[in-house]
């Protein structure tokens, strides 16, 4: 049996001093990968359970009903038994599915947290006793580079669930480009959340259980251990609204009274209704994302979509 290779690209201090900088910016703002301790990967875990949030489970359908056409698409472009390079892996669960269609040499789970992959490859590795897999931490928003050689010449290049709506479009369209590098002559792999009405879209994002607002919440719990702050959560309420306009569901956290919060190094003073910007999650039309693929370089983008209209898996060449 093989056993997992982990390798750390990133280090967590580089976060503090990211963290800290966003706090003190005239409009806070701290970025949605610190939701994500082991904590808030729980919450989000929960969150995919959700009636109201429907990306991971439409995700679901649409590789349940198309799942045939979209392998062959994929390996049409990639050859037999690709590489996978997973972007933001977590649990790896939206990876190992597409095992038993792609039969990979390799599988690389790359995510902000190599420590979060451990379990997740060691339990793959039972199951999957002579596969190779690799588990990379790093943190691909700042740059998505990969060690030579582990992606090989024609990999998939595969970043489920829509995280790609946490990139402004330009931010999206340099990350696009970044993977159009990584996948050399093989393929990308993407889902997209794509507009809708706003009543269903809010409700997704400010569920009545309350469930997305205690991961938002989480993030000033992850600050306080992170940075040694001293948040008090009782102060603080989730916001989420649906800008049409910018086509984003944006998240905040809002003071509900005048509050001072200190941390190793900073301080600042919050006033009742100031808001930390914690998330935005972009919604795409497909000609739109169509359009942003052919901008990064690639030539030539397929979607499948559920009969909603919800969502779309794109693939495309490399
Ligand atoms: C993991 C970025 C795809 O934007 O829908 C879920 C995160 N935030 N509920 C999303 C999230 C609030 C999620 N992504």
């Amino acid at each position: 049996m093989n056993s997992p290779r982990l390798l750390q690209l990133h280090r967590d201090s580089d976060g503090a001093a990211e963290a800290a900088a966003g706090l003190l910016l005239p409009r806070a703002a701290v970025p949605p990968k610190f939701f994500y301790d082991a904590q808030g990967s729980a919450l989000f875990d929960a969150i995919t359970e959700l009636a109201e949030y429907y990306p991971t489970r439409t995700e679901a359908g649409i590789f349940a009903e198309h799942g045939a056409a979209i392998a062959d698409a994929v390996l049409a472009r990639t050859g037999a038994a690709p590489v996978i390079v997973d972007l933001g892996a977590d649990n790896c669960a939206k990876g190992a599915a597409l095992f038993a269609r792609l039969s990979p040499q390799r599988y690389v789970a790359v995510d902000i947290s190599a420590e979060h992959l451990a379990a997740s490859l060691a339990k793959l590795q039972r199951e999957h006793p002579a596969l190779d897999l690799v588990g990379v931490g790093l943190d691909f928003a700042a740059r998505l580079e990969l060690p030579a050689g582990l992606a090989g010449p024609r990999p998939l290049v595969f970043y489920a669930g829509s995280s790609i709506g946490n990139f402004d479009p330009s931010a999206a369209l340099e990350l696009l480009r970044q993977a159009r590098t990584l996948a050399g002559d093989g393929a990308l792999l993407i889902g997209v959340d794509l507009v809708k009405e706003t009543e269903v879209l809010e409700a997704a994002y400010d569920d009545a259980l309350g469930v997305t607002a205690a991961f938002n919440l989480n993030l000033l719990r992850h600050l306080n251990t992170l940075l040694g702050a001293d948040f008090d959560l009782h102060q603080w309420r989730h916001v989420a609204h649906f800008d049409r306009a910018a086509s984003r569901v944006e998240m905040h956290l809002e003071a509900s009274q005048t509050c001072l919060v200190r941390w190793r190094g900073g301080q600042r003073a919050f006033a009742a209704g100031e808001r930390i910007h914690t998330e935005n999650s972009y919604k795409w039309t497909p000609r739109g994302f169509t359009a942003l693929l052919r901008e990064a370089g690639f030539a030539e983008p397929r979607h499948w979509t559920d009969a909603r209209g919800w969502f779309a898996l794109f693939v495309t060449d490399a």
